[in-house]
């Protein structure tokens, strides 16, 4: 069996239809990646795959990074018993791409759903490359060369508005990071980087910047730009981070959700 390919919307989010050998094989992965970077967000049904088969997976997609989880496996869970870093997970409830702090965000990270939340627990995607290519001209030439100050106690303070002193000066060790505003890639396509740890634009006020990144989100993420997974035990869900946000929608943090995350090495410089 070869790819048989459902778009879901316009300009985000496909499903796969296919079988496990045709994706263990990797014979249809050059394939995948390429329909993975025109939609965003690809997602296979129904597979019945094990962790090791995920993993087996996303190696022939790229290059997986073992540092985090054990086997190449990191449990995605808001329930601390699971994951220690569970405080710093709630992060993912906002707009976000993975990794704008590293000099090589990860190309891509695939999720697999082991349990769900009865209620709540979708994750939407919204195409940053659909939504800088729908921008006017004009606007896309002012914002151009603007850079944006991005910090991970910039993205606590949306999981903790009120951080103790301790608590922001923990946060505060991390490096911050300038990034450009408008990502240009190595293919030449162009996509907008905003996400929760983007805090300031260089050189502007620190309303104006405000006001900037808020009207650019709404934008990235109007109905137009989005997908929303309703998730089914066993979905394998891959997005392509380097050209798109993605947030969880609200779950009670008691209720089991649990997703098994492979992430896939950047393979391009954010500079
Ligand atoms: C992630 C993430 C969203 C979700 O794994 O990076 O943001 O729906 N997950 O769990
Ligand atoms: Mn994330």
């Amino acid at each position: 069996m070869t790819l048989q390919v459902i778009d879901l919307t316009p300009r985000v989010g496909s499903e796969i239809r296919t079988d496990v050998e045709t994706l263990m094989s990797g014979s249809e992965a050059a394939t995948i990646r390429n329909i993975l970077e025109q939609r965003g967000v690809v997602f296979f049904r129904g597979l019945d795959i094990d962790d090791a088969q995920q993993v087996a997976i996303a190696e022939t997609l790229g290059n997986t990074v073992a540092s985090e989880g054990e086997g190449g496996i990191y449990k995605i869970s808001l329930d601390k018993a699971v994951n220690q870093r569970a405080d710093y997970l709630k992060g993912s409830l906002f707009w976000h791409f993975d990794g704008s702090l590293q000099p090589y965000p990860n190309l891509a990270a695939l999720l697999r759903a082991i349990k769900l939340s009865e209620t709540g627990g979708q994750t939407e995607f919204c195409n940053t490359y659909a939504a800088y290519d729908d921008l006017p001209d004009d606007e896309k030439k002012s914002l151009e060369r603007l850079r944006v100050v991005h910090s991970a106690a910039r993205s606590q303070f949306y999981v903790n508005p009120e951080m103790s002193y301790a608590e922001l000066e923990m946060w505060q060790r991390a490096p911050s990071k300038s990034c450009p505003l408008v990502w240009t890639h190595q293919s030449g396509r162009k996509s907008l980087l905003l996400g929760a740890t983007a805090d300031y634009v260089e050189g502007m006020s620190v309303e104006e910047s405000r006001a900037l990144l808020a009207r650019l989100r709404d934008w990235a993420t109007q109905p137009r730009f989005v997908y929303r997974h309703e998730w089914q035990v066993g979905d394998l869900l891959v997005w392509d981070n380097t050209g798109t946000m993605h947030r969880a929608l609200p779950y009670p943090l008691d209720s089991g959700r649990l997703m098994h995350r492979t992430i896939l090495a950047g393979e391009e410089p954010l500079l």
